[in-house]
């Protein structure tokens, strides 16, 4: 999709989606591979709108987005994360075997795999947007505290995909957290939340796979499969995920 120049955010409406609601939900896998094009003002916009419309506890709005695009700053961010998905990544690789197995078969679903994580990683220093979702905390520390920031995460990848761009929510900001607090002057009682990459997919969105509805969806009583869980014809699944029920 072509977007016009637009000058004036303060006048101009949102985009319009590429897709609809249901099949863009259902489309919005972890995009890894981005063209160089800059994500434009106008479709950040969106995507941040988007992304702030999300619920929280009391609409409190806790979240808080902090961007990195093309600033001093943002390169040096995403130097830092960069060298830290990449330590991410190798121990994950190594400890996974994902060059074990079929990992060993070039064109295997695993192989292919780690080949775009190693790409992935290798050019983060090149993804168009990175995002860092915030929390700021207004309570002690608890389990349910995610619950409003990961909505509006959320949110944020299914605006890039009604738009034609694409993202990937990961938790690279981890082994570098003190280094981007100082860097980016993120207070301690704020919690960094995730680190997402935006852009343009080189690739193109498909179907997301996940396990077969019954697997997944209970009724009545835990493990009691419900009646109308049934996948719609065509709905792709994956061997990956949580035990099947028993
Ligand atoms: C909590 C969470 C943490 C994730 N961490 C990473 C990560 O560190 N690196 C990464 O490349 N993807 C990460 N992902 C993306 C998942 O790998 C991806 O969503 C999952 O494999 C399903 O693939 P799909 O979104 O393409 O359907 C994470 C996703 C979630 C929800």
């Amino acid at each position: 999709m072509t977007m016009p120049p637009v000058n004036d955010l303060s006048t101009a409406r949102l985009p319009t989606d590429v897709v609809g609601l249901l099949e863009g939900l259902c489309t919005t896998r972890a995009i890894r591979r981005y063209s160089d094009e800059p994500v434009p003002p106008a479709i950040l916009r969106a995507i941040v709108f988007a992304a702030t419309r999300a619920p929280s506890g009391s609409n409190r709005q806790p979240f808080r987005f902090l961007v990195l695009t093309d600033g001093p700053k943002a390169a040096e961010a995403k130097a830092l994360i960069g060298r830290a998905a990449r330590g991410i990544w190798s121990t994950k690789a190594q400890r996974d075997g994902y060059a074990r197995g079929s990992g060993a078969v070039a064109d295997s679903p695993k192989a292919r795999m780690a080949r775009s994580m190693q790409r992935y990683v290798d050019e983060f220093e090149r993804v168009p947007v990175v995002v860092l979702p915030c929390l700021v905390r207004y309570r002690e520390p608890h389990v349910t505290e995610g619950a409003s920031i990961y909505p509006a995460c959320q949110n944020l990848l299914l605006a890039a995909r009604a738009l034609g761009f694409g993202g990937a929510i990961t938790g690279f900001q981890t082994l570098v957290e003190t280094e981007l607090r100082q860097l980016l002057d993120i207070p301690e009682a704020v919690a960094l939340a995730a680190t997402i990459t935006l852009g343009r997919p080189e690739g193109s969105h498909g179907q997301v796979r996940r396990r077969p509805l019954n697997e997944l969806v209970y009724e009545e009583s835990w493990g009691q499969p419900a009646s109308f869980a049934v996948d719609p014809p065509g709905t792709r699944h994956t061997a990956a995920g949580p035990p099947t029920a028993s």
